[in-house]
């Protein structure tokens, strides 16, 4: 039986826990923010790693044909996609591919559009590279969020834009796009010779009646597109390094070979192989746990919210364990990071970190992890605006 184990990961070297110096600027933040979970891994992963380092020997490893074969049965067995062996290839992670794709597809100058707010190595991709960034803002009525075809298609035209890099399900607004959307979105990157890095690293976590669809089964332009994903956010092995390149176009597939030639990519970490492998073959069960856990963990943060700051806007968590919150009705967007921060000490991501200062009073919190922390984090924004509004009408 697999049982879910909180762990307390202060002290263990971790970015969420012990890192927050880079971001913050301090440490001893309660920590929401860095996009894993303060869960164990499957046991099958831990006894697979176990056996690996007790054989002891570690050497330079072969990527395993058991580790792309996983893989395979799980696109197929959870989204019907039928990937094909020679259309995989490995990344050390989903950030460097999407980074190394920016560089194989476009020259310095050309432009790259992403639908914003999203995840903020999206936009610093871009810029590192000396790429023009290009923003469409997704629309948002009241907390739910849907996509301006038109504004996205002209500023496509306007801007010459060479690439679109799409985040499916999108982080940080918890959408699982619909097929129409996928299609739309897919038809005029088509019609205007745009390349589509579409990121699915979250599509194992979807909840409710959303369903989650590959943007390869929306297109038949397979010379357009590239997709990327991988176990880490899924099984919890961000540490592993670990992800899968999908191109099924044999030309744009020669580039991306070419290109990893030229950088040298040639394998990865053995232990990220062998917990990957161990995790798509046996770690469904425990997965399924973990989503109960994120969906009461969603549930409990909108009662909380709901009964002492009704106004707060939490978007609808249809995919990610990564909920966005409007604090909007309460604190001015200007004062949300010194409130988060210096009075209710806690580490969230900032809205403007996700597309510029229109995102400022918005904040990001990450479900994975126990009930108690998620408790200890909403219910310091409620002790905060409370303490913060007594004193304004004390002052009146
Ligand atoms: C959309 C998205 N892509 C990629 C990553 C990270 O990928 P990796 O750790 O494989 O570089 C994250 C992590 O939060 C993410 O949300």
């Amino acid at each position: 039986m697999e049982e879910l184990i909180y762990v307390d990961r202060r002290n263990s070297n971790c970015n969420k826990w012990d890192g927050q110096t880079a971001m913050f600027g301090e440490e001893g933040l309660h920590a929401m923010w860095v996009a894993d979970m303060d869960f164990k891994i499957p046991q099958c992963v831990q006894k697979a790693l176990h056996e690996y380092v007790d054989f002891g020997a570690i050497g330079y490893y072969r990527i395993p044909d058991g580790y792309y074969d996983a893989f395979i049965n799980w696109e197929k067995k959870h989204f019907n996609f039928e990937v094909k062996r020679e259309w995989l290839r490995f990344a050390p992670g989903v950030v460097a591919a999407f980074n190394w794709m920016i560089q194989m597809l476009t020259k310095k100058g050309d432009a790259v559009i992403v639908m914003t707010p999203v995840y903020y190595p999206f936009l610093q991709a871009v810029t590192n590279n000396e790429r023009k960034l290009i923003t469409s803002d997704l629309v948002n009525e009241n907390g739910n969020y849907t996509i301006d075809f038109d504004d996205f298609e002209k500023k496509i035209v306007d801007n010459d834009v060479k690439v679109f890099i799409l985040c499916s399900p999108h982080n940080p607004v918890g959408r699982v796009w619909r097929k129409e959307e996928l299609k739309e979105m897919l038809e005029i990157c088509h019609r205007h010779h745009v390349y589509v890095i579409s990121d699915e690293i979250h599509q194992d976590f979807v909840f409710g009646d959303k369903k989650q669809t590959p943007s390869y089964l929306m297109t038949e332009h397979w010379d357009e597109i590239l997709t990327i994903t991988a176990p880490s956010k899924t099984f919890n092995l961000a540490g592993g390094q670990n992800s899968f390149v999908v191109i099924a176009d044999e030309n744009l597939r020669a580039k991306w070979d070419d290109f990893a030639k030229r950088i040298r990519l040639m394998t990865g970490n053995a232990f990220g192989f062998v917990a990957a492998e161990a995790a798509y073959k046996g770690g469904q069960e425990w997965l399924d746990k973990v989503k109960k856990q994120i969906v009461d963990n969603d549930r409990y943060l909108r009662e909380l919210f709901k009964e002492d700051l009704p106004q707060v806007v939490v978007t609808p968590l249809e995919a990610t364990y990564l909920v966005w919150i409007d604090l909007r009705a309460y604190i001015k967007p200007e004062d949300t990071k010194e409130f988060i921060q210096k009075k209710c000490r806690l580490a969230v991501d900032f809205g403007d970190w996700f597309g510029g200062d229109r995102f400022d009073g918005f904040i990001r919190m990450n479900l994975a992890t126990s009930r108690e922390n998620v408790e200890i984090g909403v219910k310091r924004i409620i002790d905060g605006i409370s303490e913060v509004r007594s004193r304004s009408v004390s002052c009146n």
